[in-house]
């Protein structure tokens, strides 16, 4: 039985189109196989958390969303997805003025995607809403963090998990350069190469894991507690206060990548909230992402517990 884990993000639909390749600047390609599916990365972690932890009474690890959505149909059916997994959508809250967020997001024949995002509702997303969620973040174990809010209420969040003794993890996505004031605030950052760049005020690229090291390392110095450098197909780097290891992927046929970081953050949560130590957790969240990907969507690819527990049993057998 774990404690509470609380997402504070993002909810967006996705509009998505499988495309052979990535457009190019002033391009018009054919697209094929148009699907509008439930994403954003709040909601995508606080969908996959719920499904890897079994949330809901009487069940494991209980999952809370806070966020923004518009007096909209996506709306309404963003929370009723969320709900049907078990999330408590209590502190998702409307926002009359706006839209729910949208995603615009091209797959290619690889399953590399391109993503644009319209925030929408997600942008009303304050300080005060996260203030007034002080007494759920108190009872959490982990609160999940991402950058598709404002960066106030991503501070109020951080602050008050600070507060409580919680313990926060932040995706610093989309990619940009955080005040030391936020990243001091956080216990793990888990970058993917580009944005752990990007914290370093590098422009983004590909890195060895030798060269993830050193980069989980300066975000370290930056103030962050622990640094995860998630590299896809190459695994991850973990960087934190007495040790640095590296943990390999599990070899999968890519269909679609979109929301497998969403994945891994989710199930390093559930199995952190569970106490797991670092390792055991980041083998559960390669193998959640592992399995994400052979999926096509954001949450209509995050696996149950079930799926990921299999595939580590056949790992070890
Ligand atoms: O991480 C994937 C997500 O990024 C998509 O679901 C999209 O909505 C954007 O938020």
């Amino acid at each position: 039985m774990g404690g509470s884990i609380v997402v504070i993000g993002s909810l967006n639909m996705d509009f998505v189109l499988a495309v052979d390749r990535l457009p190019l600047p002033g391009e018009t390609i054919l697209g094929h196989g148009f699907r509008v599916i439930p994403g954003g990365k709040g909601a995508n972690q606080a969908y996959a958390a719920a499904k890897l932890a079994g949330s809901g009474p009487g069940h494991g690890t209980a999952v809370r969303m806070l966020g923004r959505v518009g007096a909209d149909s996506f709306g309404v059916a963003l929370k009723a997805n969320l709900a049907g997994v078990g999330v408590d959508i209590s502190g998702v809250l409307e926002t009359e003025s706006e839209a729910t967020g949208v995603a615009c997001i091209h797959v290619d024949a690889a399953g590399q995607n391109s993503i644009t995002v319209a925030p929408g509702a997600n942008g009303a997303l304050s300080a005060g809403d996260i203030d007034s969620e002080r007494w759920a973040i108190a009872g959490a174990r982990c609160v999940l963090l991402q950058l598709e809010v404002p960066i106030e209420a991503v501070a109020a969040g951080l602050r008050e998990a600070q507060r409580v003794g919680a313990t926060s993890i932040l995706d610093p996505a989309p990619a940009r350069a955080l005040p030391k004031e936020i990243l001091q605030l956080v216990d793990i950052a888990t970058p993917n190469e580009n944005e752990a760049c990007v914290l370093v005020g590098m422009p983004p690229s590909r890195v060895s894991a030798d060269d993830a090291t050193a980069l989980g390392n300066k975000i370290r110095e930056l103030g962050v507690r622990s640094v995860i450098v998630k590299l896809g197909d190459q695994g991850c780097v973990y960087c934190g206060p007495d040790r640095t290891f590296a943990t390999p992927a599990f070899a999968m046929r890519a269909v679609d990548s979109t929301a497998a970081g969403d994945t891994f953050n989710a199930a390093l949560a559930v199995s952190l909230a569970e106490g797991a130590e670092m390792e055991e957790a980041l083998r559960f969240a390669n193998a959640a992402a592992a399995i994400s990907v052979t999926r096509a969507g954001a949450q209509t690819s995050a696996p149950a517990r079930a799926e990921v527990d299999a595939l580590l049993a056949r790992i070890r057998a």
